[in-house]
């Protein structure tokens, strides 16, 4: 830079990160200034060319350096298409997600896996299809018919959004079908290439608009547009690899089906394989991995499925994955980079997590600047158990430190310089207290994460628990997201999850303002409050399984609150088991700990939670408000839904593995012991105590075959 030349004069592609943050800063104010000045006060202050010229600059400088884009960035404030508007739908067969391998060890292991499940030794055949994990986003595509009668992107994996006006504009979705099966629900990947990536980017740079930090936030943003217009104009593509609900079979086998989508007239990976050993599944990682960069497209890793459709159909699936597949993806990218300061954030469940706040540097093309440390035992160098992780090295601030990121994840600290390590850099003393309430912070047992003590007085607890509360896979509330209730938390107007739905009243008897002003603090009209409370008034019929999950309890993630949702199947004896369950002792803790897939560790958490009066309290007032929709019962029609059902001895016909889940999928109980309470035994050749004890206490008894043909059917 010349002596005396500012930011404001430098081109953009001799900015530093530093300075383009600075810069993006001033543009924000500018253009908020000229915004205001046009809009509200009418009365413009800035030539229109002048505006345009400063919008470009801004949309080319976070095109350069995505990860500074700002909360307020000024190319959000146009056009930006609200993704409430789109309408839901519920997909008839789940959308589900993959397991990840990391290493030729995890791949494996899967194999085992999927032999041990089934029951065929290592001489068996076993053929899987190997083929690349597009980095897009998925979409499904329903044909009645042969013609394209929706298209959904995939949500939650329950329901997603309608973009069915959106998906005719892509030239891969064909629009008609010849002689495909009635119904066909055709899955696959949305995304953009590299070079039609750079193009719009470049446009839209030009006209002073949005630009995007990857291809796959182009591809989603152009799809979720709600004029199908932009859509159009958008290059994205398709490829197909799987599908849905089908009234009739495509073929066989996964690469049979696959060839079948291509005859349909779909786009699918050239680069998929049929291969029949570990060795060949790897091998043919190695090669898409080569060949990875010359593509033309952004690929994370390489799926593998195992191919025979009947075999996939007796493996079936997990809470959210299939147990068929699995995605080995690529290695993470690494750079290294200054430590500057390390903060400490306090979470939901008042966990404090730090964050390593670093010189802006570039892995894998996307500018990081925080990175998580995990906890104080991360940053000290040992792992949970005490022994040393990096040969024991600390983290410092001030250190040389190697960043990584895989994926979507949040990028982590991986290593450190010690080489590099400054003089007078001292180790990190971790807070023994709550850095926004003051409140003690405490380790529990082995956790490594230190908790605060403040619960419901500590205001970062109390915000994170209502943005949680209106998360995506909770409450979902539209119009009021993370945003929103930190503000009406900060304005006193709400303190818990059950105010939001007091909102409506305290405005109608005068209690509150909430035409004064939005969030932002600009005018609101009524037409925005009215739908605020519809669209509260919305949820308060909820699924259990969401009500479950968003209440925030410590070690409660979307698939545990899923598990206990469809255990106890309603609200009233899900509370009245949480709150009669003593930690460790009685039938209502046996209960909970039978259930396959919780731990002692989360029974304690969300027991507890029920027995602490003032988060019992908070809970009983958020309940109030709601009518909580029963959990659906996995095939509750079966005749052995509900039952608790005991394996033992030798079975012929499956393994015990693929018996459980099956007793499972069909809504019984599976438990690992005879007792009163017990339903059905099912015994095979060899069964001893066991058997004796069912009779004794007289349990119904059946043999393998009994067992098949009593679930036959259903
Ligand atoms: S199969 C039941 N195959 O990866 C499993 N998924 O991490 C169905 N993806 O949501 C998915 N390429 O969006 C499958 N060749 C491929 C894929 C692929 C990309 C995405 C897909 C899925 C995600 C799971």
């Amino acid at each position: 830079m010349s002596a005396g030349e500012t930011e404001a004069e430098r081109e953009v592609g001799a900015l530093t990160a530093e300075e383009a943050g600075r810069e993006l800063a001033r543009l924000a104010a500018l253009l908020a200034a000229a915004n205001t000045a046009y809009h509200g006060e009418d009365a413009p202050e800035m030539a229109d060319a002048d505006y345009d010229a400063l919008k470009r600059r801004n949309a080319e400088i976070e095109a350069r350096f995505p990860d500074l884009k700002r909360p307020d960035s000024p190319s959000e404030q146009v056009g930006a298409a609200p993704s409430e508007t789109f309408s839901k739908v519920r997909h008839e067969v789940r959308m589900l997600s993959l397991g990840n391998a990391f290493s030729g060890d995890d791949v494996a292991d899967f194999v085992r896996a999927v032999r041990a499940y089934l029951g065929l030794d290592e001489a068996a055949p076993l053929a899987f299809t190997a083929e690349p994990k597009i980095d897009g986003l998925s979409l499904s595509l329903l044909y009645e018919g042969g013609r394209l009668t929706r298209a959904a992107t995939r949500g939650d994996g329950e329901t997603g959004e309608d973009v069915t006006a959106n998906a005719r504009t892509v030239g891969d979705i064909p629009d008609r079908l010849r002689e495909a099966p009635a119904r066909l629900e055709v899955r696959g990947e949305v995304y953009m290439s590299h070079a039609d990536f750079a193009a719009l980017n470049a446009r839209q740079a030009e006209a002073g608009g949005k630009t995007f930090a990857n291809p796959r936030n182009a591809a989603a943003g152009s799809l979720r547009q709600l004029d199908a217009t932009i859509t159009a104009s958008r290059p994205l593509k398709f490829f197909a690899y799987a599908w849905g609900v089908t009234s009739a079979p495509l073929a066989d086998t996964q690469s049979g089906a696959i060839a079948r989508l291509g005859a349909l007239g779909f786009q699918t990976n050239p680069l998929t394989r049929r291969v029949g050993t570990l060795a060949e599944m790897l091998a043919h990682y190695a090669e898409i991995e080569t060949g990875r960069a010359g593509l033309g497209y952004d690929i994370d890793g390489v799926v593998y499925k195992v191919d025979d459709l009947a075999l996939q159909a007796r493996l079936g699936f997990r809470s959210t994955t299939p147990r068929w597949a699995i995605a080995h993806k690529f290695p993470a990218e690494l750079a290294w980079t200054r430590l500057e300061a390390i903060d400490i954030q306090v979470g939901r469940t008042g966990a404090l997590s730090p964050v390593a706040r670093l010189a802006p540097v570039t892995v894998g093309g996307v500018v990081v600047s925080n990175a998580t440390l995990h906890n104080e035992d991360y940053i000290a160098g040992r792992d949970s158990k005490g022994q040393p992780i990096r040969g024991g090295k600390d983290i410092r601030v001030g250190d040389w430190v190697q960043v990584y990121r895989a994926g979507d994840v949040i990028p982590k600290v991986a290593d450190v310089d010690l080489d590099r390590r400054p003089e007078d850099a001292v180790p990190y003393a971790f807070p023994s207290g709550c850095p926004v309430c003051g409140s003690e912070a405490v380790r529990d047992g082995a956790d490594a994460v230190r908790y605060c003590t403040g619960g419901m007085i500590c205001a970062a607890q109390a915000v994170e628990k209502l943005k949680h509360f209106v998360s995506r896979a909770a409450f979902d509330i539209e119009g009021l997201g993370a945003k929103q209730v930190a503000a009406f938390y900060d304005e006193g107007l709400i303190a818990e999850p059950a105010d939001i739905f007091t909102l409506e009243a305290r405005q109608d008897a005068g209690e509150l303002d909430l035409y004064r002003r939005d969030t932002k603090g600009r005018p609101t009209n009524e037409k925005s409050v009215q739908n605020l409370f519809a669209a509260i008034a919305e949820r308060r019929r909820i699924p259990l399984a969401r009500l479950i999950f968003g209440l925030g309890l410590r070690h409660v993630g979307e698939e545990s609150a899923r598990l206990l949702a469809n255990s106890y199947g309603s609200w009233a004896r899900f509370e009245a088991a949480m709150t009669s369950a003593i930690p460790g002792e009685g039938p209502a803790w046996a209960e909970l700990i039978d259930i396959d897939g919780v731990g002692e560790v989360m029974a304690t958490s969300v027991v507890t939670a029920f027995h602490q009066e003032a988060e019992r309290a908070s809970i009983d007032r958020l309940v109030a408000h709601l009518d909580v929709e029963d959990a659906e019962r996995p095939a509750s029609d079966s005749p052995v839904a509900g039952k608790i059902v005991v394996f033992t001895g030798t079975l012929e016909k499956m393994t015990r593995a693929e018996a459980k889940a099956r007793a499972e999928a069909l809504g019984a109980k599976v438990s690992g012991s005879v007792s009163a309470r017990t339903d059905l035994l099912v015994a095979g050749p060899g069964a001893g105590s066991k058997a004796k004890k069912a009779a004794e206490l007289g349990v119904e008894t059946l043999d393998e075959d009994g067992w098949l043909a009593l679930i036959e059917g259903s």
